[in-house]
């Protein structure tokens, strides 16, 4: 069973430490086994081929064949593994296989043939997409007569319940074949509208603060060496150049404005410094313009001030208590 989030110190990092700055080293990817789940396009896309280019092997999952089996082949071709003929053959620097994470057998799947195609998973990235404000389940014009019809939970399934599956899995799968010592984690996209009001995409999120969310009550449990002994973090990036949201229209004004955009790569390179750092566990980069904050060690350790301090003492002892009961 799943202990709610305890009084336990939710993030390591009890000093604030401003901007994260990543660092990405051959060593620390080389030979690593990587599912990029959404992979075959925009930040995923980057990640994949920063991975591979590092030395990582990378098994893309989407939903996107006709961009994300390419690619594969792309970073199998243009990054090779050598081996050595008198031992047996290394597996493919890059694989491809199709998912629909709304699926749970699908991500079963990907995971199975992750699995057997390198023997281990190191560390899986569930990369989000898009937002598409299309239906505006709140939309202020709807009659009595437009909400007979049942609005799509599309945008829930996918960045929600999908994500839900692939930790699920992810949490077992990730503690086989592992040496002593060897450093697992999982990281999740949310996003900009993970912890702040972002007009006409309510459901969307709804989803992004259920990735919020979802960290937040694992990241006690999960980094127990007891437990399952794994790293879990979000990346919350603000305005990327490869959103699918992102229209001419909106581009231009952004710039006339002077607002800061990052591109897919740099959001890649802070997710794969999260990736090498194994001194991060519970944190959330916040991603503007390429510069990275980590924002959780300052919520936790802000919140006598922001909750006040009675509050804020009476809340902690109250977890201890819901702690201590449920994960007995
Ligand atoms: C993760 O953070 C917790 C504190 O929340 C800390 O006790 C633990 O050692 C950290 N784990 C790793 C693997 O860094
Ligand atoms: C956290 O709080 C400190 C002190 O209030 C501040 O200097 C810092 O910029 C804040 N943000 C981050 C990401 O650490
Ligand atoms: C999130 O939902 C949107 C809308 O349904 C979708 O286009 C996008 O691909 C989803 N994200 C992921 C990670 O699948």
């Amino acid at each position: 069973m799943i202990a709610p989030t305890g009084p336990v110190l939710s993030s390591n990092s009890a000093v604030p430490i401003t901007q994260f700055h990543p660092t990405i080293t051959q060593e620390a990817l080389e030979e690593k086994v990587i599912i990029i789940v959404g992979g075959a396009n925009g930040i995923g896309e980057s990640l994949v081929e920063l991975c591979c280019q590092n030395g990582a092997y990378v098994c893309i999952g989407d939903i996107d064949t006709p961009r994300g089996a390419p690619l594969s082949l792309r970073c199998c071709e243009k990054w090779p593994v050598y081996s050595d003929p008198n031992l047996p053959p290394k597996p493919p620097r890059s694989t491809f296989q199709a998912v629909d994470i709304t699926d749970y057998h699908a991500v079963l799947n990907l995971f199975d043939f992750a699995f057997k195609t390198y023997n281990r998973i190191d560390h899986v990235v569930v990369t989000a997409g898009s937002m598409e404000p299309k239906e505006n389940w709140f939309d202020c014009t709807l009659s009595l007569q437009d909400i007979r019809t049942p609005p799509s939970t599309k945008d829930l399934d996918i960045n929600l319940t999908g994500s839900l599956y692939v930790v699920r899995v992810a949490s077992v799968y990730l503690r086989h074949n592992r040496g002593p010592g060897v450093d697992r984690s999982i990281i999740l996209f949310s996003c900009a509208a993970g912890f702040k009001e972002t007009p006409g995409v309510s459901v969307y999120q709804a989803a992004k603060h259920g990735i919020q969310g979802l960290m937040r009550s694992l990241r006690p449990y999960f980094c127990s060496p007891y437990k399952h002994n794994l790293r879990i973090n979000t990346i919350c990036p603000w305005m990327t150049q490869t959103h699918p949201a992102v229209t001419k229209k909106l581009c231009d004004r952004w710039e006339e404005e002077g607002l800061p955009i990052s591109s897919a790569l740099q959001v890649a390179q802070v997710t794969a410094g999260v990736l090498v750092d194994d001194t991060l566990n519970g944190t959330s980069m916040y991603v503007e313009g390429g510069r990275a904050w980590e924002m959780e060690a300052n919520i936790t350790r802000l919140e006598p001030q922001w909750l006040g301090e009675a509050p804020s003492k009476t809340l902690t002892r109250g977890q201890k208590v819901l702690e201590d009961v449920w994960a007995a």
